[in-house]
Order: structure tokens, then sequence, then C-alpha cells
């Protein structure tokens, strides 16, 4: 994060949008982040520095993409520097399509299809996410996520749209799975705020549960939609479950499987990006794929605003095609992130604190209510302080991610060497037996 200018009052007016505060900015989400900056760890040269557990990033793998290029310089020589230069056509470059579309069905298991066409490229989920909030809602128009979600929607989704985000509440109750009641009781309190809901946007299995929504729960989301007439963006930047590829049901295939019916269909929208399984946010690199053609077309029209460089696109292309590369490359990911899983709920658990079961992405859903001195979001913010400031560790706490219940915590995993995440698991369990000493 770069230097931060203090906002000062001027004369001189600025528009709504940027003097708006539904940037979401101002959260623990992003002080966390600052308080990072300011005093980062480092195994050789500030031993005692914050370590940065808010941040998703996806770093066990890049070895194999550093190996890859290395073998491969022809991914990062241009095919010829003027093409490259002078290309910016809002499609895209084919090649880097197509091996999107592949790379976007193998991380599926292969268990679906995906029309090069129907990719319009973004940079980032980010962008995609934004774009879907113009192409989908107008402004006050309202969009239903289940919580806890990602801190980064109430920008994404919100800020420069003007669509209202109204949570659909889960809790610990059923493992925080989204259940019909709980989607009707969110549309029925946008209407009486007299809003009109245009969608529901999930994330599988990204969300800071770090687990997959289930085939079953999937199939109800998409008929409630279907009931309402109303969109169904799915973002499933991280695709891909830790322990079984087959846990990961993504929302093409319960289409698949309920045979494309255009009445469902021409509602879902899908988000990808190579931020989390390539690990390269770095690139801004997402995806829209939808399957409206409506959406399609717009979409395209106005990534016009947010392209990926040709440059990037070719070298992805390069990357993407290369099946071999891909598979062990999805292969090995996933088990590496399976090992830190362990790790980290292991470690947890011989400290007495529980994580939700999880079984996807970079992050695990951890249970610190017990140590709540008041079990309240005011609670929640004093024990995270304390763990910001005293243990030096950064974690996102769940009120961050609209999570009703105080005392949940999303603690990434992925995004530091082994030995740091050993550091982080002894800082951990130093602050627990100094509270428990003291009680
Ligand atoms: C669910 C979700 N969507 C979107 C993003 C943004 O990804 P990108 O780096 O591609 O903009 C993130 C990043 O943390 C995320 O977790």
């Amino acid at each position: 994060m770069g230097v931060e200018i203090q906002q000062q009052q001027h004369s001189v007016g600025l528009s709504k949008v940027a003097v708006s505060k539904t940037h979401g900015e101002d959260s623990p989400y992003f002080a966390g982040w600052k308080a990072y900056d300011g005093n980062p760890y480092d195994e050789a040269d500030n031993q005692s520095g914050v370590i940065q557990m808010g941040l998703a990033e996806n770093q066990v793998s890049f070895d194999l993409l550093q190996k890859y290029l290395e073998q491969h310089p022809e991914a990062s020589r241009a095919p010829g520097f003027r093409e490259n230069a002078l290309f910016q056509d809002y499609h895209g470059l084919e090649s880097f399509r197509q091996a999107m579309a592949k790379f976007m069905e193998q991380i599926r298991g292969g268990r679906v299809r995906f029309d090069p066409d129907r990719i319009v490229l973004t940079a980032g989920a980010t962008a995609a996410n934004e774009l879907l909030a113009f192409i989908l809602a107008d402004p006050g128009d309202a969009l239903l996520v289940p919580t806890p979600y990602y801190p980064g929607f109430d920008r994404d989704l919100r800020w420069r749209s003007g669509v209202k985000i109204v949570p659909i509440h889960c809790d610990s109750a059923n493992n925080f799975q989204v259940t019909p009641e709980a989607l009707e009781a969110a549309y029925e309190r946008a209407e009486s705020m007299n809003m009109t809901v245009r969608g529901v946007v999930i994330t599988n299995p990204s969300n800071p549960l770090g687990s997959t929504i289930q085939g079953s729960i999937l199939e109800k989301i998409l008929d409630f939609t279907v009931r309402r007439n109303i969109h169904l963006v799915s973002d499933e930047i991280y695709s891909g479950s830790t322990f079984s590829p087959l846990e990961f049901v993504s929302i093409a295939e319960v289409l698949r499987n309920r045979a494309y019916k255009k009445a469902e269909t021409e509602r879902v929208h899908i988000v990808y990006g190579l931020s989390k399984d390539l690990g390269l946010p770095g690139f801004r690199v997402g995806t829209i794929y939808s399957y409206n053609d409506n959406v399609v077309t717009t979409a395209r029209r106005m990534s016009s605003f947010t392209l990926i460089s040709s440059q990037t696109q070719h070298l992805l292309a390069c990357i993407l095609s290369n099946k071999e590369f891909t598979e062990n490359y999805i292969n090995l990911n996933r088990e590496r992130l399976g090992k830190r899983y362990e790790t980290i709920v292991n470690g947890l658990k011989k400290a007495g604190i529980e994580c939700l079961k999880g079984n996807a992405g970079l992050f695990c859903w951890m249970n610190l209510r017990p140590l709540l001195d008041e079990p309240t979001r005011e609670g929640e913010l004093a024990l995270w302080k304390n763990i910001l400031n005293e243990v030096r560790l950064n974690i996102s706490p769940g009120s961050s991610c609209h999570c009703s219940e105080p005392g949940w915590f999303r603690v990434c995993f992925a995004n530091m060497s082994e030995q740091t995440l050993g550091v982080a698991l002894e800082r951990i369990h130093k602050f627990i037996e100094q509270r428990n000493n003291l009680q």
C-alpha cells in the first residue's frame, strides 16, 4: 500500500462518489493492512513486526511458475513488439480467451465446458464484480450477499455504482450455510426499505469461511433467483477444493446438470480471475463469464475501462495452454494448500482454538468467541486491536466481513512461508497462555 495523503477540507467541491464513504476502506480490514505496512514482519530483518494474515494471497506455488518461465523464455517474449504495443481490441487476444476457457474447465475437473466467446476480460475480479453491479442494477437497487462476505465487496459492488448490499444473514448454527429462509428474509428486508432487488452475489468457495457451497444449496439459491426473477452472480475467483476436487461444485455444473434451461442460464454470471488459483494478483487478470448475450455484449463494451495489457495476455496464454504444466500446478497447489490448512488448524487446536471445518481457499474461519470480554462487535474489535498491537498479527475481524455473530476471524495462511506461519502460531500460543495465566 502506498503513501496515503490525508483528505483535507477544500472549498472546491468533488463529486458525490468521490466524497462517499461507501468505499468501505475505513473498516478494520484495511486498517490492519496499514498497521502491517507501517511495521512489516521480516524473517531476517524485522522479527518483531506485524505478520500479515489479512491478505488473501496465494504464494505457496510461486516457485512452479518461476521454474516454468525459466524453462520457457518464449512466454515472456512478445510475438512482435509492434503487434503487442498496438493491440487494444476489447475482445482480448483470442489465444488468451481460449486458454482461459480451457483452464476454467480444467480447474473444475473437466466437468463443464466454457465458450471462449462468452469470456469478457477485465483487470482483475474486482473490476468484473463492479462491471456486473453496473450492468445488473441501478443506483439504489439491492444485491443480496450472504454473510460473512469478502470485505472488498463493499467497495466493488457499491461505491461507484451506487448499488446497495443487503446481507443474507448466515450463522454458526448451520455452519454459515445459506438457507431459503435467510434468502427470503433478506429479500423482504430490502423490499421493506423500498429497494428493488436485482440479484444474489455468492462467493464459492472464496468466502471468508474457507469452504465450498454444497451443490444442493446452490440449487436452492438458483431456484430462489428464478422464483424472484433476479440475477445470480457466482464469484468463483478461487476455484477448487483442497481435499477432493469433487467437493467444489461450480454454478456452471448446476446449470449443466439441469440441462441449461434458458430461464436459469440467462440470469447466471460467473466471476473468475487468476489472483488466487495462480497467485498472480499483480497481473490483474479477471473475467466475467455470462450465459446472457446482452450481459456479455455490455460487459465487453464496459471492459474498455479496465482492460488487461496485451503483454500479460500473451504471457498467460502461453502458460495456460501448456496442459502438462497446468495439470501439475493444479495438483501440487491443492496439495500444498491442504498441508498449510492442516498446519494452521492443528496448530490453533493445540492452543485451544477451534476453526470452522474448511475445505477450500486460502483462509480459515477462526472462533475466538470464548476470548471476548463482551460478546458484541465492540468486544470483537477490542480483541482484534489487542491481537494487532500486542501479538502483531493482522487478522480480519468477522464484523469487517459483516458477520452478525461476534468473535469470528478470517485468517489467511497462504501468503507467507511455512516458517512465518510457525512464528504466527507460536505468538498465538503465547498469547493464549498469558491470558490463561491471568485468569
Ligand atoms: C471473493 C473475491 N473476489 C474478488 C477478489 C479480487 O480479486 P482480484 O485481485 O482479481 O481483483 C478477491 C480478492 O481477495 C476475493 O476474495
